[in-house]
């Protein structure tokens, strides 16, 4: 393991992923309050690509982080901070070079959420060059699980990113040998659960009003916490529930209770801060009109900003895309919305 090697490339295409039932609290190292299911999504991902030297140097890792092309500091000093954070586990990393590149394929203020998908891919490269240097070959579903527990350790919501479909987070009873430490998939779902859609409507672009990690913080005193850990669970093993005997309308309403008991939680932590904007509740409204006279088992859902998500059966789609042109459109930041579907989960590119 000490000799210095030539430069080598790797590269993974890692999704993001949307939560139908949220992970909002941690303690730990980075292990949930409650545990979450997300649903992967196909077209917004991060394409990473790493070339990587080991032996060369005995005070690493050094890294040269490039976003799409740029130096990007920010995100260069959080994935050193994260590499120090599991230097235990990963003695290789002293002796590393890495030259990294990365893009996002939405457009870098979409405002949606990248770090699940730019974290994963950047672990993937990381764990496959750590396996080439110790001359390791793992099983795929050994390697995705180890992938699955250090994107945790980078990004909580990172962890779902690693499989494609539906995909838990935390433990539950009812998912055998689901875990905290890493996310696994979940196998049991209807047919009509099968082939979902998810269209992004960008209500802005801007930051976020509060980092996610300091609203998992705001959990700790929070005056609701434990009802919420107690009712996620609860929601967990409905929405288990729901995926598996198909009830679209049962999953339209825990799905959307979800996404505002979310930013409810948000606007009663000590202090409150509001992400939703007018724009995001016009779309809600507007969507809950359409699906009462369409009868569309459409629904929405949030992540920790305003954008709203909207889930739909893809028999569906035709419908529900010429509501979103003729009735959302207008209420979006330069009429941009995100046309994507469930996906099975990263790809190896190179
Ligand atoms: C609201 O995974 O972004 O999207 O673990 O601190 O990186 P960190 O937080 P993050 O939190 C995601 C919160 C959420 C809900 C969810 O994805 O389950």
């Amino acid at each position: 393991m000490s000799s210095a090697m030539a430069w080598k490339k790797v590269a993974w295409r890692s999704p993001s992923n949307i939560a139908l039932i949220k992970y909002w609290g941690k303690y730990g190292r980075q292990l949930p309050r409650n545990p979450s299911i997300s649903m992967t999504l196909k077209n917004c991902y991060t394409d990473t690509e790493m070339e990587y030297r080991f032996g060369n140097v005995s005070n690493g890792p050094v890294l040269d982080f490039r976003f799409q092309g740029k130096h990007d500091e920010v995100f260069a000093a959080r994935i050193m901070h994260y590499l120090d954070d599991i230097s235990a586990e990963k003695p290789f990393l002293k002796n590393l070079e890495m030259r990294v590149n990365s893009s996002n394929s939405f457009p870098h203020s979409a405002g949606v959420a990248s770090s699940a998908s730019s974290m994963s891919a950047f672990v993937l490269c990381m764990l496959v060059a750590e396996n080439q240097i110790i001359g390791v070959e793992k099983d795929m579903d050994d390697f995705l699980r180890e992938a699955s527990s250090f994107s945790r350790l980078a990004s909580g919501s990172a962890a779902r990113s690693l499989f494609g479909g539906y995909v838990i987070w935390g433990e539950s009873a009812f998912i055998p040998h689901s875990s905290s430490r890493f996310a696994m998939p979940v196998t049991e779902v209807a047919p009509v659960f099968q082939r979902y859609r998810d269209a992004v409507m960008i209500v802005s672009s801007k930051k976020k009003t509060m980092a996610s990690t300091r609203g998992h913080k705001l959990m700790e005193d929070h005056p609701f916490a434990q009802e919420r850990y107690g009712q996620a669970r609860v929601n967990l093993s409905r929405m288990i529930e729901i995926l598996r005997n198909g009830d679209q309308m049962g999953f339209a309403e825990l799905l959307e209770h979800e996404a505002l008991t979310l930013h409810a939680l948000m606007m009663s932590s000590i202090p409150g801060y509001i992400e939703i904007k007018p724009n995001t509740i016009n779309i809600i409204d507007k969507i809950r009109e359409y699906r009462d006279k369409s009868g569309v088992p459409l629904a929405f859902t949030l992540d920790a900003g305003p954008n709203v998500h909207i889930l739909y059966p893809e028999e569906d789609k035709e419908e529900v895309i010429y509501f979103i042109k003729h009735q959302l459109k207008d209420l979006c930041e330069n009429k941009k919305w995100i046309d994507d579907e469930m996906g099975t989960g990263p790809e190896r590119l190179l």
